[in-house]
């Protein structure tokens, strides 16, 4: 019997229970960060439903269809409640969690109104911040130090004084979109990452010395910007080696959520695809710093993967060898957070005759992806109290969320949407010794 078969009744047994207040510490309180922590704050005080959240609205069969047996996610793992959850942040800018929030002008002013104590009780902590990475950005509330190795040690030393006042603690970058890096030498080994600090080697950006801190001190870490942050062997070292579990990269939120349900619908029916022509328009501060050309690389790096991967033009050279996959992201202030995408796909089917399909997307970027980054954080979270998972390192199973899927060296990631749903119920089955659900069905026709 493989692993994935075994019901896992042992490891049911030993995941730990969800006691005490778990703390979130969010890097960049930004569009995102404070749209979650206003939703989160909105839900508790029942003024709004959480729209969007897989742990708060999901249900998950349990055993045959006929058994009808299917509770709510969060009733089915020991995830922390929603009102167990203290959250803190670093910024570049001293804004608080109020005003932060009316900047980034998601959420109506009424319903921050009513949330206004709170939101403006949370206060950024200084951040690591050097904009050689953000082009874009001027931040002054920043720490100083001798070296990147300082820096991190200041990290460490806020994340140790927050989790005196809580049971556990992880972290999420919801930061801007950095510079474009390539993984080198510094990033391979711990030791190699440890002298590069030390050296204020340019191949660590900070996104980077939060992450190497959070992992230091066994904090789970979450990236939701394209970064290539804790996607390098000495970043996945760090965290198998500190229990420590870590997922990213990118929220997959409006575009390229649509993109990984159709282009499996597409393949699952042996349709080709000559061309996918992908356009933006965003005026929030993320599009801003989008703006900038070493950022938007990072992005579009990002975005490209996930066609590739699902077509796999190696396996389909008639259907999908010749693609022309274009994105484009513009700057548009008028619209702030309320971004709008077009995409336009030419397909052809049966005897090579052409069609096509466009998708106009109006959505809101930060209400897609608030609920996205709470997940993320409450999943991790179970992952640091599941044996079987919080010394693996990438939990590949978060990947439904994430544009990019971090994956294990030379494992390609999965990117249709339903495959990476289906990879993260039967996580869940697995870990709570249920059966996996296959639908293979015929024990229904005996
Ligand atoms: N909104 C979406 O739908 C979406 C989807 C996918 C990914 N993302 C990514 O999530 C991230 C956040 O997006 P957003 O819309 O909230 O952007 P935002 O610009 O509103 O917020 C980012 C915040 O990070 C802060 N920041 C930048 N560098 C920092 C550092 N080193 N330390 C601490 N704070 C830092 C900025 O000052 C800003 O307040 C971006 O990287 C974006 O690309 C967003």
């Amino acid at each position: 019997m493989s692993k994935e078969q075994q019901s896992g009744q042992a490891a049911a047994q030993s995941v730990a229970p969800a006691t005490g207040k778990l703390g979130v510490m969010v890097v960049g309180l930004g569009a995102v960060a404070t749209t979650m922590i206003a939703g989160v704050e909105a839900v508790r005080r029942g003024l709004a439903k959480p729209i969007g959240s897989l742990t708060q609205m999901g249900t998950i069969r349990i055993g045959k269809r006929t058994d009808s047996n299917s509770p709510l996610i969060k009733d089915f793992v020991p995830l922390a409640r929603l009102d167990d959850i203290v959250f803190t942040g670093w910024d570049i800018f001293e804004d608080n969690v109020y005003e932060s929030a009316a900047h980034a002008a998601v959420l109506k002013p009424e319903t921050l109104h009513k949330l206004k104590p709170y939101l403006e009780s949370i206060k950024p902590l200084p951040a690591v911040f050097d904009q050689h990475y953000v082009k874009r950005l001027h931040g002054t509330h920043v720490k100083k130090g001798k070296n990147k190795r300082d820096l991190a040690e200041q990290v460490r030393a806020d994340i140790r004084a927050f989790r005196k006042t809580v049971d556990r603690v992880v972290m999420i970058w919801a930061g801007s979109t950095e510079i474009f890096l390539e993984p080198s030498a510094v990033h391979q080994s711990i030791e190699a990452f440890e002298k590069g600090l030390e050296s204020d080697d340019p191949a660590i950006a900070p996104s980077q010395i939060y992450a190497y801190a959070a992992l230091t001190e066994g904090v789970p870490f979450a990236n939701g910007a394209p970064n290539l942050t804790v996607d390098i062997p000495a970043m996945v070292e760090l965290s198998k080696r500190h229990a420590a579990p870590v997922c990213g990269k990118d929220f997959k939120t409006g575009q390229t959520f649509m993109k990984t349900v159709l282009a499996p619908a597409f393949k699952a029916r042996m349709l080709g695809v000559s061309g996918w022509f992908s356009t933006n328009i965003l005026g929030n501060r993320d599009g801003e710093v989008l703006d900038e050309p070493q950022s938007f690389k990072t992005k579009e790096e990002s975005k490209l993967g996930s066609l590739e991967y699902i077509f796999q033009p190696e396996l389909y050279p008639d259907l999908y060898n010749d693609i022309y996959h274009k994105i484009r992201i513009n700057y548009y202030p008028p619209r702030g957070d309320e971004k709008e995408a077009w995409d336009n796909i030419d397909i052809f089917g049966w005897l090579g005759y052409p069609m096509q399909l466009k998708v106009n997307f109006l959505c809101r970027d930060s209400i897609l992806a608030a609920p996205i980054a709470l997940d993320l954080v409450l999943f991790l979270d179970l992952a640091k109290r599941t044996p079987e998972l919080k010394s693996i390192g990438i939990q590949e199973w978060l990947s439904f969320y994430l544009k990019s899927p971090q994956t294990a060296a030379g494992l390609y990631p999965e990117h249709d949407l339903f495959i990476q749903s289906m990879k993260l119920k039967n996580t869940l089955r697995h870990i709570m010794g249920q059966d996996l659900i296959t639908h293979l069905g015929l024990d229904y026709y005996d």
